[in-house]
């Protein structure tokens, strides 16, 4: 199974999801459109919204609101997105200019906060508090995991505990958050809803662990970002961290050295050394080891189809060249 049977699976679900970003998307801000409808008209994956969609199907629900809060979390997903841009100062996203290349950074962060407070105008009319608990606190957190990549930027000395908090709050947090509102949706008991939500968290961090990887061995035809963005700006993701710790001495100094200058001036001689280490193939198995953890939460579930589609797509998450 590819995540072509996953996307068939819930192609009519996915349509009405499309539906609900064209049309909640609308404003009478010409910028605004422009914009929104730039990042969207990418594309991408769409994962969060299929998980949504998945927990919620896993957990037998029959109701409209799914589709709504699918949307949601892929508007909250896409308005991190414009602002880690410009963070990042990235120049590539899904095989076109980044929307801050194009519009610029305040365009961009503007825009980023248009999209973010019509997701909670939108999940406000589902009229349920734990579903805008749920929601408040992940993109809450969110923040706050995009801020702690920021302190660590340049830091060659932030550890592997450290490096996994901030993927857990800026990543798996969004991911645990979609599948555990399928199980709201779904009136699932808390113990099943806690171990979707598991699910969610661990197959989110597998999913940024191969990001990571990408991020080095990819090819950007095909990932649609520039390979080497963490490197250029100082980023020391779990791949750095390994090649440092388990490098001779001289790879690990001039591994710290990128990392505190960032750029790509050692790129060649860092990529070198990441892959001398072994730390990609370490990282990946770090990777399926998080997917594994992620498909034995879901033995809580009950069997269905639903729950088949999201071992699956555990299996993307790590399988994935993009
Ligand atoms: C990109 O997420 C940001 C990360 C968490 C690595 P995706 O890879 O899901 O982005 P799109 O939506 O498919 O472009
Ligand atoms: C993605 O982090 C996390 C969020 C957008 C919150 P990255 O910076 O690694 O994502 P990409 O590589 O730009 O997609
Ligand atoms: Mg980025
Ligand atoms: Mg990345």
């Amino acid at each position: 199974m590819t995540i072509d049977a996953i996307r068939n699976f819930i192609a009519a679900d996915m349509r009405a999801v499309d539906e609900v970003i064209r049309t909640r998307l609308h404003s009478d801000v010409v910028l605004i459109r422009q914009v929104a409808e730039y990042i969207i008209g990418g594309g991408g994956k769409r994962l969060r919204p299929a998980l949504l969609i998945l927990s919620a199907g896993a957990f037998g629900y029959r109701g409209r609101h799914h589709h709504e809060l699918a949307a949601v979390v892929e508007f909250i997903h896409t308005a991190t997105l414009l602002h880690d841009d410009v963070v990042d100062e990235s120049a590539l996203r899904r095989g076109r200019p980044t929307a801050n290349s194009l519009f610029g950074n305040a365009a961009s962060v503007l825009v980023g906060d248009f999209v973010y407070s019509r997701a909670f105008q939108m999940m406000v009319g589902v009229d349920s508090m734990r579903v805008l608990q749920v929601l408040a606190d992940a993109t809450n957190v969110i923040a706050e995991g995009e801020v702690l990549q920021l302190m660590n930027c340049r830091n060659p000395d932030i550890d592997e505990r450290g490096y996994l908090r901030v993927i857990h709050y800026k990543t798996a947090k969004l991911f645990e958050a979609a599948t555990r509102l399928g199980a709201i949706l779904g009136a699932a008991a808390r113990e099943a809803e806690d171990a979707v939500a598991a699910y969610g968290m661990h197959l989110g961090t597998a999913f940024q662990l191969i990001d990571d990887v990408l991020d080095y061995s990819g090819d950007h035809a095909v990932i649609g970002k520039n390979v080497g963005d963490d490197l250029a700006e100082g980023k020391p993701t779990l791949p750095l961290i390994y090649a440092i710790r388990h490098g001779a001495p001289e790879q690990a100094a001039l591994i710290r050295k990128a990392i505190e200058h960032g750029g790509l001036d050692d790129l060649t001689a860092v990529l070198d050394a990441v892959r001398k280490t072994g730390a990609l193939d370490y990282v990946r198995a770090q990777a399926q080891s998080e997917s594994r953890t992620a498909c034995d939460a879901l033995a809580a579930l009950p069997d269905s189809k639903y729950r088949d589609h999201l071992l699956q797509l555990a299996d993307f998450a790590v399988t994935r060249t993009y």
